[in-house]
């Protein structure tokens, strides 16, 4: 069946190792053999009379809809705001023409991005949704419901769903970029072939499991995590926070690489380890001044980078996680694999609850 952990100790670590194979479903679905572009069910979405997108979710969901604002804009050219669904509904924000508001939301059930759904119901031009479950009430009660086809999630903390969720607002966001003549049809290739060769990186960022575990011993030891990424890192950063808190009680906190200076860096000591999300791109060399602030401090460094990134850090990291150099814009879905692993490895060594971590719900549809 499908509900059971098919040798795997957790949900969790069974959901982990099945992306590969949903996320190569997910694209194989919108960007089927031979497509040069993406397909969407119905093909009524055209994005070149879109002035502005809303987007809102409640937690991993809405670090998917972070991530998808910076694929938005520099891709499309399109602003974007994203929304916590419960701070959106009762804020009663304007929701200008030719706006089209998105939701996603793994279960289709959480009561407050139904209720935003809702309250845009009758002002945004169009409402899409990004749902796991396909006969759910905000997939319903959309205009057009994009399904991730990442299978029954289990594990409390969400995992494969994020990572299918990203994939898809991906996708739609080069969608976007082409109805709006923002990529040219090299780069449209480009990034569709890049995306078909993401579940071989994913499986290549599996393979690091031996560093992650080792890593994940030593932050099961710490209080207190401190979460640093740039860019598409920045909402990764929250992410893999929250992964964390959520399933080793640790506390954590993400913080964009550039705001350390303006708060974090009192906290930092020897006891606080800085997990740092950092591809080798072309704010890298930031990223590294911010990793050397922390290590004049004794902080130890997390570093999770590619080949060019970890030679590049030097000397004085704790700890190196390795992950295949793939296309920029596909960053975010290939370091949750790291990301998540760390909270799980972290939690196994301190022997919590990983499936069914207290006082969480999987499913919130209640306020
Ligand atoms: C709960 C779950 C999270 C999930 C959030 C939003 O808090 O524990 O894993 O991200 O709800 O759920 P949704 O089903 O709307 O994605």
């Amino acid at each position: 069946t499908s509900v059971d952990k098919a040798g795997h100790k957790h949900f969790m670590a069974k959901e982990i190792a099945e992306q590969p194979a949903v996320i190569g479903a997910a694209v194989a679905h919108y960007l089927p053999a031979g497509a040069q572009s993406v397909q969407l069910p119905g093909d009524t979405v055209d994005f070149a009379d879109v002035e502005r997108l809303v987007m809102v979710a409640c937690g991993t969901a809405y670090y998917a809809c972070l991530t998808a604002k910076y694929w938005f804009e520099q891709l499309a050219g399109l602003p974007v705001e994203v929304d916590i669904a419960s701070e959106f509904r009762y804020r009663e924000p304007p929701v200008t023409p030719r706006t089209t508001a998105i939701f996603v939301s793994q279960s289709g059930e959480t009561a407050d991005t139904l209720a935003a759904l809702r309250y845009c119901r009758d002002k945004a031009d169009r409402i899409l949704s990004v749902v796991n479950v396909p006969e759910s009430s905000i997939a319903r009660e959309s205009d057009l419901a994009l399904p991730i086809l990442a299978g029954t999630e289990i594990g409390v903390a969400s995992t494969k769903a994020f990572t299918c969720q990203l994939s898809v607002l991906l996708m739609l966001a080069i969608k976007a970029a082409a109805d709006r003549g923002r990529l040219g049809e090299v780069e449209v290739a480009d990034t569709i072939s890049a995306l078909r060769g993401l579940p071989a990186a994913i499986n290549l960022a599996l393979d690091q499991g031996k560093a992650i575990r080792r890593a994940a011993r030593r932050l099961s030891e710490a209080r207190d995590v401190l979460f640093l990424g740039r860019g598409l890192m920045y909402p990764l950063a929250l992410e893999g926070a929250l992964k964390l808190k959520e399933i080793s009680y640790i506390h954590a906190e993400a913080y964009a690489s550039g705001e350390l200076k303006h708060g974090p860096i009192a906290l930092i000591d020897k006891h606080m380890p800085v997990v740092v999300f950092a591809p080798r791109d072309a704010l890298f060399d930031k990223t590294v001044s911010n990793m050397q602030e922390v290590m004049a401090r004794k902080g130890k460094i997390v570093l999770v980078s590619d080949d060019a990134g970890i030679a590049g850090a030097g000397d004085g990291v704790w700890s190196a996680i390795r992950m295949p150099q793939v296309h920029p814009v596909l960053s975010p879905i290939l370091y949750a694999i790291p990301a998540q692993l760390l909270a799980y490895h972290t939690a196994v060594a301190k022997g919590t609850d990983v499936d069914q971590p207290r006082n969480l719900a999987k499913s919130v549809t209640v306020e």
